[in-house]
């Protein structure tokens, strides 16, 4: 069975630099004892550095946006170059919270451009904001899916991981998690898309995660009955107590 892939993203919760290793240290022995399982911690950049000299087999480092662009004066901005120089391996592009703040489609294929030129894995994050009954918001899906992947060659896709997360199951004001059910839907439904812009090889061996409200209640459920390979975990990464229940979730399914 493929690995179970956890991503913890801290967004820019406030956690000093000492209390962050304090959870990094403890998620690391949590999934020591976890077989089948790969964690990808991210953090903010400026603990990127520490973290990624600190990763092991099963916990990695990943970094939760990059530039659109290689190098250049972009102030305050941090390149994917920059980021392996530090032993990060994933990164996020397209979380719904960066869309908000003005990433389009077309950047999103920019960075998923960049973070695969210097070989990141990316975990691109696709979801509607909302749904309607005629079930336009699948073309919406569709849309982010198709202009992300776009001129990706096959042999670089296979480094995607696609994380489904519905924006209004995101947040502590959310109206809570999708459901399992809903999510096995969605999955068939981007597996659909990939396979009709490569083919159907590829559109089963992509990691299609879910995000939005996971927590310690629902991640089993997510993972059994919603067949998802991972989780994308918001607020909960951050109690190291639940997301030990998370990792552990692994185990029961
Ligand atoms: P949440 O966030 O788990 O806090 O809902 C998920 C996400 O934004 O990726």
């Amino acid at each position: 069975m493929a690995k179970k892939i956890i991503v913890a993203n801290w967004k820019m919760y406030s956690v000093s630099r000492k209390k962050g290793r304090e959870i990094y240290s403890k998620i690391k022995k949590q999934a020591s004892s976890v077989k089948g399982i790969e964690v990808i911690v991210c953090p903010s950049f400026l603990l990127l550095d520490s973290f990624a000299e600190k990763k092991t087999a099963r916990v990695s480092v990943g970094a939760q946006d990059l530039s659109f662009e290689k190098e250049g004066p972009f102030t305050g901005s941090v390149s994917a170059g920059a980021l392996c120089d530090l032993g990060v391996s994933s990164v996020i592009v397209g979380h719904s919270e960066r869309r908000a703040l003005g990433d389009g489609n077309e950047v999103v294929a920019k960075k998923m451009k960049q973070a695969l030129a210097s070989r990141l894995r990316p975990i691109l994050c696709v979801g509607e904001k909302e749904r309607d009954v005629e079930g336009a918001y699948l073309g919406f899906l569709k849309e982010q899916i198709t202009s992300a992947l776009v001129k990706i060659p096959p042999e670089l896709v296979k480094l995607i991981t696609i994380a489904y997360e519905p924006v209004w199951a995101i947040g502590k004001d959310a109206k809570g998690a999708a459901t399992p059910g809903d999510f096995l839907e969605k999955s068939i439904f981007i597996r659909r898309v990939i396979a009709d812009l490569y083919d159907q090889k590829i559109a089963t061996t992509i990691p299609i995660l879910y995000g939005g409200s996971v927590d310690e209640t629902n991640a089993s459920s997510f993972l059994g009955e919603g067949r998802a390979q991972g989780l994308l975990v918001g607020r909960a990464s951050l109690d190291p107590r639940s997301f030990g229940v998370i990792i552990k979730s692994v185990n029961n399914i």
